[in-house]
Parts: C-alpha cells; sequence; structure tokens
C-alpha cells in the first residue's frame, strides 16, 4: 500500500439474504483515505453507510472485495454510545484497555487523561443513565481515544444529540483531529456537518449502496456555515442525494 494510505476499499460489495431473496446492499465500493483526512460519508438512509464501517472494522465481512488497513490501531464511536450501564464512566473509558491487556496502572493513568482532555471531570463514578446524551456521547468518544487510535470511524455520532451539544462536541472532535493527526472516517446523516468538517465527502446513493462522487471540501478553516460558498456546497451536495 501507498505510504500514506490509512484506510484502502478495494471492490467491496456485500449482499445479504432477506426472506429468500437477494438484497444488494452495497456495490463495487472503492476508496482511498490518506493519513491526517477527514472524510465524511453521506447518503440516503438505508444505503448501507454503518454496513460498511462495520466492514472497515472487521464487525463484518464483506460478500466480496477487501479492506486495507495501514494502521491495526483503530476504534469507533456509535451514534447510540453503547456503552455498558451498569459499569461507571471510567470503567466504561478503561473496558477497551483492560480487553487488549493494558496494566491496571496503566489504564487508570489513561483514563485520567481522557477524562480531563474530554470534559468529563467529576462525573468519574456516575453511570450512564445518570448523564445527559453530550456527556455520554464524550464517554463515547473518551473510550476510543483511550486505546491511542490512528484510525477514528464514527457512525452518526451526534445525530441522537440536540443542535447546541452537537455543535460542541464537533468543535471538540475537531481540535482531537487535528491535535492528534488521527486519520477520521464519520458517516454524518447532516450534509452541513459533512461540509464543516470534511476534507472530502463521499457521497452514496442507494439500492444497492454505490459511490455517487467523492468531493474535495476546499475550503478555509475554520468553515463559516453562513458564508455563500459554505451553503453552495451543502445544496450542491443536497442535490446530489436528493
Ligand atoms: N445483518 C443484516 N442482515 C440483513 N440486512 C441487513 C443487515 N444489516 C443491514 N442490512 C440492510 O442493509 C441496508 C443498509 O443498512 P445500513 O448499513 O444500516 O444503512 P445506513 O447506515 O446507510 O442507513 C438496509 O436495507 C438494512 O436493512
Ligand atoms: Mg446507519
Amino acid at each position: 500500500m501507498e505510504s500514506d494510505i490509512m484506510i484502502k476499499a478495494k471492490g467491496i460489495s456485500e449482499d445479504f439474504q432477506i426472506n429468500w431473496k437477494h438484497q444488494y446492499v452495497l456495490a463495487d465500493i472503492n476508496f482511498e483515505i490518506k493519513k491526517g483526512e477527514f472524510v465524511c460519508i453521506v447518503g440516503p438512509s438505508g444505503c448501507g453507510k454503518s454496513t460498511l464501517l462495520r466492514i472497515i472494522t472487521g464487525l463484518e465481512r464483506p460478500t466480496s472485495g477487501n479492506i486495507n488497513l495501514a494502521s491495526k490501531k483503530l476504534a469507533m464511536v456509535f451514534q447510540n454510545f453503547a456503552l455498558f450501564p451498569w459499569l461507571t464512566v471510567e470503567e466504561n473509558i478503561a473496558f477497551g484497555l483492560l480487553m487488549s491487556g493494558v496494566e491496571r496502572s496503566k489504564a487508570e493513568k489513561i483514563v485520567k487523561e481522557q477524562i480531563s482532555a474530554i470534559g468529563l471531570s467529576g462525573v468519574e463514578k456516575k453511570h450512564p443513565k445518570e448523564l445527559s446524551g453530550g456527556m455520554r456521547q464524550r464517554v463515547g468518544i473518551a473510550r476510543a481515544l483511550a486505546v491511542d487510535p490512528e484510525i477514528l470511524l464514527l457512525d452518526e455520532p451526534f445525530s441522537a444529540l440536540d443542535v447546541f451539544t452537537a455543535k460542541k462536541l464537533r468543535a471538540d472532535l475537531l481540535s482531537v483531529w487535528k491535535s492528534r493527526g488521527l486519520t477520521v472516517l464519520m458517516v454524518s446523516h447532516l450534509v452541513e456537518e459533512a461540509v464543516e468538517l470534511s476534507d472530502r465527502i463521499i457521497i452514496m446513493s442507494t439500492n444497492p449502496g454505490k459511490i455517487k462522487e467523492i468531493k474535495p471540501i476546499n475550503l478555509e478553516r475554520p468553515r463559516n456555515p453562513r458564508s455563500e460558498s459554505f451553503y453552495t456546497l451543502v445544496d450542491n451536495i443536497e442535490g446530489k442525494i436528493h
């Protein structure tokens, strides 16, 4: 693989057998993502975005094609947070570390760092049900970052949150991405969000899920969602989805 490519999807297809019928979910998906890039995937509901992320993480196997990852250090953030309800905030963040064999004392140190870095100080001993949606997703993000990933995958991480909380978390994600040099692949259902964050946007179409276009976003950062160039792009991309 070329040295600066972190994720390479080659000819990914996926079909499921439903009620004796073949349903083609993904058809011949090809893309490359460079180290340090922030890429969003947008497309209609049901076009296979979540399936594609699961295939990249290895949670699901494609019917054909393959994924090459330049690093095994990969973490995922989920829309519904996917926290363990019976564990405290600090135990949730420590979970993956302990599972991967990190010593308890080292894990505790990492968890402390994450808690202060991601804005969770004071709620370490609380359980997820005692937290707001925004704080729960902070735990989801802290847990993902605790394993020191090089590749971060996010599946509509902000869509269950109110607009103000989502805005704050987007800004925090951008600063983590920049400071850590992460490679980010994020599914979004909001074109505005994708244009605000991405270096490139993968636009998908449905039935079966295909890549319609990969669009570079060359706006300067920080981006102003009220600028004409910003919403011209948003309109343009929305027109391609609907
Ligand atoms: N394990 C599965 N078995 C059968 N069908 C599935 C499975 N997972 C996803 N699908 C179907 O694949 C399609 C794409 O789903 P998904 O990847 O969740 O789409 P998106 O995230 O873009 O909304 C949907 O029609 C869904 O019903
Ligand atoms: Mg989905």
